[in-house]
């Protein structure tokens, strides 16, 4: 018989994914569609990585708006819970390093997608659905590539967590690589990315 003196597995680098409900009411879904499709074409926008889309500007949380305040809030709390469940995010006394967040709107038309891709220079990145423009079941859904090189000849290498739908919030390590399999709706899918990162 084996006798074990010690034993212990260690769970290493795992990659969380939060997802969470926040509470946007149709009211406010609508309004903050209304506000970003206003702001679709200002100079400063970009398509980039988007196929049959577009992105604004990414001063969003600047914009002088009563939607803002709590979409900026939502964001930062759930930061804050991404900290705390992987313990980053304290300095050398324990203290919480001040976090910055930046975001945009991304409105995508009928079969647009969005590239592979992961977010560069911050620490957590995401999305909240918006209005899912009556999409087909299966489209317009965000994918993870599994981040284990050695895993990606297997066959779920693929995550698509959660169907999008509007008030519903994700929030992942900005290196995990990602896209967004074409939507397929009658209307425009509309949602707000983001990036926080520790302020310097
Ligand atoms: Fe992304």
């Amino acid at each position: 018989m084996t006798t074990i003196l010690t034993d212990n597995v260690l769970d290493l680098w795992a990659t969380p994914v939060l997802t969470r409900r926040v509470p946007a009411d149709p009211g406010y879904t609508s309004r903050l569609r209304d506000l970003i499709l206003s702001r679709q074409g200002d100079p400063g926008g970009t398509m980039i990585g988007v196929v049959d889309g577009d992105k604004t500007r990414s001063d969003l949380l600047r914009w002088n708006a009563p939607e803002i305040e709590p979409l900026r809030d939502w964001i930062l709390d759930a930061a804050e819970t991404m900290n705390a469940h992987t313990r980053s995010g304290v300095d050398s006394t324990g203290r919480q390093v001040p976090m910055v967040a930046e975001a945009w709107g991304v409105v995508y038309r009928e079969y647009g997608f969005h590239h592979m891709h992961s977010h560069h220079d911050s620490a957590w990145s995401g999305v909240l659905y918006v209005d899912t423009g009556n999409l087909t079941a299966g489209s317009g859904t965000i994918e993870f590539l599994d981040p284990r090189p050695a895993a990606t000849p297997h066959a779920h290498q693929v995550l698509a967590p959660v169907p999008p739908e509007p008030g519903l919030m994700l929030m992942f390590p900005s290196w995990l690589k990602h896209w967004v399999t074409p939507y397929i709706g009658d209307s425009v899918r509309v949602c707000v990315a983001f990036n926080i990162g520790f302020a310097r």
